[in-house]
């Protein structure tokens, strides 16, 4: 069954590949600390990784100017522009593809995105907070997250990195990270203990949903070689 033999050769070919240069794009709407991050561990070398493209919902944030400094291709892709959110995400799914991502990695990016079936298992999210159980959905971002976790009595948050699906923050989880609530947190504080164990996670995910993934990695590779 040559098929089959051309699919195994595929995805060892993406596993060679991938293990020296798995091919991100990031999308953000703010400030970029995660993006920072990601750059941080592929100049340390532990992320095998390049990032080639980083899209912004929103102008002049500082996650562009990161991307500048670092001579990464960004571009500004604002959801006014657009009449829904399939619109929306066709458009930046159009800006994405030149680029040729394995991986899009969401980072801090606030608008949905409607998943067409060529890209589904090929988005990433980090949510700071543990999915599925904790605050999540349209709305909860930032310390409105950490505010509700502490509201909820709970004595344990984190963040969770998950496969983006059509619904908010619900796709299946790859992995968390477990952080304590401390009886005197604030969102503030609550909030810089989650994202020092992002700064963990992150790559960690990628790197490990990557691995695991191979056949989805070399179908998107083969995709763009039109074969
Ligand atoms: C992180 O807390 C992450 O969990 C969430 O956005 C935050 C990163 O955004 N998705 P930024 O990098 O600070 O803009």
């Amino acid at each position: 069954m040559a098929g089959v033999v051309g699919t195994q050769q595929e995805i060892a070919s993406a596993a060679d590949e991938s293990a020296t240069s798995l091919t991100l794009a990031v999308l953000l709407s703010g400030t970029g600390r995660s993006l920072a991050n990601l750059l941080r561990v592929i100049d340390a070398g532990s992320l095998q990784a390049r990032i080639s493209v980083v899209i912004s919902s929103r102008p002049a944030v500082r996650g562009l100017e990161i991307a500048d400094g670092a001579g990464i291709a960004t571009a500004v892709i604002e959801r006014k522009g657009f009449p829904d959110d399939l619109a929306y995400s066709e458009a930046v799914y159009a800006v994405v593809a030149p680029y040729q991502p394995d991986l899009i990695v969401m980072a801090g990016f606030l608008r949905k995105l409607i998943v067409p079936p060529e890209w589904e298992g090929r988005i990433l999210n980090i949510h700071p907070a543990l999915l599925p159980e904790s605050a999540a959905g349209k709305g909860f971002y930032g310390e409105r997250v950490h505010a509700a976790v502490i509201a909820s009595g709970a004595d344990e948050s984190g963040a969770s990195v998950h496969v983006v699906d059509n619904e908010y923050d619900a796709g299946p989880v790859v992995m968390r990270a477990i952080v304590p609530v401390l009886p005197d947190d604030t969102p503030a504080s609550l909030g810089a203990r989650v994202f020092a164990a992002e700064c963990e996670l992150y790559p960690e995910a990628i790197r490990t949903y990557a691995a695991e993934h191979l056949d989805l990695i070399a179908a998107g590779r083969r995709q763009r070689s039109g074969g």
